[in-house]
């Protein structure tokens, strides 16, 4: 382990792909190969040995590399995956792993058939705050959950992202699915698998684009656990996800971008029960790629499984898919896990 070094090509270097590649540059067992971007202007910011590829398909042919990871918009990212497990390259793909559940499976299958390792870089999982919550809830800290609630509020107007894929009328990035995808990852990570959700969603913002810009969805998680995530890409505010996990002994409010989380917590003492309220300083990173780049190598150079595998990117996806259908068709909706 101590002495191998993968190497690494990133498709698409617009801003997270440029995180990615500092997430490279600062492991040590990882090496920027090759990079690929439409954008041919792109071209000379890399310089040295890394080689810059307009056209994806002759990279994956003239280089030889062991990871690739997929930046590019995410209509793209179903085609670009499955070419580099195909090709024998591992993949680790930015969330959402696609925009349809039809596309995940095929994701699935491709790495099912060629044995190689695909993770989805569901990136709240590596938010400080939001590790800490999770571990709090799972040690019983706030006793049993009997509602949790997360938000993804982020004002797109404007970022509809390089030549405008956010807002292609034609393949639908739907925010639900897109951003969105980032509450349902965490709430699916600390309370499991909704099984039906029911949701509202209206166009009142962004009212050029070609998606509703709000959008709140209830749903049932195991255990009778309810639950609410609510996406919105046209609100006035500074980006946050706010997230409050309540159970039968506290309550946990906590965010990607504050420097604390909230426990508040019942404790008995000679007057008898009251709440107290500790503040627990946390670390602000939301993009904490660095950590998704060192769990690729360690699963890749160890041959273990990665933590955020096709199933849990595609069922993510499952449920982000259910809420879009539910609030077009105005009932409740199963959630289709049959990856
Ligand atoms: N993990 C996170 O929190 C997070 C944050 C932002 C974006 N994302 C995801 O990362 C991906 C990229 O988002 P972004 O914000 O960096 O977008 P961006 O628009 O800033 O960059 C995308 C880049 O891909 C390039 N590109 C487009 N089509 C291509 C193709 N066919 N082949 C090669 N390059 C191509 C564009 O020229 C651009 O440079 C999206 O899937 C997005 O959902 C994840």
């Amino acid at each position: 382990m101590e002495d191998k070094i993968l190497r690494f090509a990133v498709a698409g270097v617009g801003g997270i792909g440029r995180s990615h590649i500092s997430g490279i540059e600062q492991n040590k067992h990882a090496l920027l190969t090759a990079v690929c971007d439409i954008d041919a202007e792109l071209e000379n910011e890399y310089t040295g040995s890394v080689k810059f590829y307009t056209d994806y398909n002759q990279m994956l042919k003239d280089e030889e590399i062991d990871v690739a990871v997929i930046c590019v918009p995410d209509q793209i990212h179903k085609e670009y995956t499955v070419t580099a497990l195909r090709a024998g390259i591992h993949v680790l793909c930015e969330k959402p792993m696609a925009l349809q559940t039809d596309d995940c499976r095929e994701m699935i299958q491709a790495s099912r058939e060629t044995g190689k390792k695909l993770m989805i870089g569901q990136v709240c999982r590596k938010a400080p705050g939001f590790m800490l919550a999770k571990q709090l809830v799972d040690a019983g800290e706030i006793g049993e959950l009997f509602f949790v609630e997360s938000e993804y509020a982020h004002d797109y107007a404007k970022i509809p992202g390089r030549g405008g894929w956010r807002i292609d009328p034609v393949n639908l990035r739907h925010p639900v699915i897109g951003g969105g995808c980032h509450a349902i990852d965490l709430l699916r990570w600390i309370a499991g698998n909704p099984s039906e959700v029911f949701a509202y969603a209206n166009r009142k913002m962004l009212k050029s684009w070609p998606v509703d810009d709000c959008t709140v969805a209830i749903m049932k998680f195991p255990d009778g656990v309810i639950g609410k995530v609510m996406t919105s890409i046209g609100c006035k505010r500074t980006y946050t996800m706010r997230t409050v996990l309540y159970g039968s002994r506290g309550t946990i409010i906590c965010d990607n971008t504050s420097p604390e989380i909230t426990l508040q917590r019942e404790y008995n003492n000679k007057d008898g029960q009251r709440i107290v309220t500790k503040q627990l300083p946390v670390d602000i990173n939301n993009h904490n790629i660095a950590s998704e780049i060192e769990e690729m190598c360690d699963a890749v150079i160890g041959n273990t499984d990665v933590p955020t595998d096709g199933i849990e990117g595609a069922s993510t996806v499952a449920v982000g898919c259910a809420i879009v259908e539910s609030a077009a068709a105005g009932e409740k909706v199963l959630v289709d896990y049959n990856f």
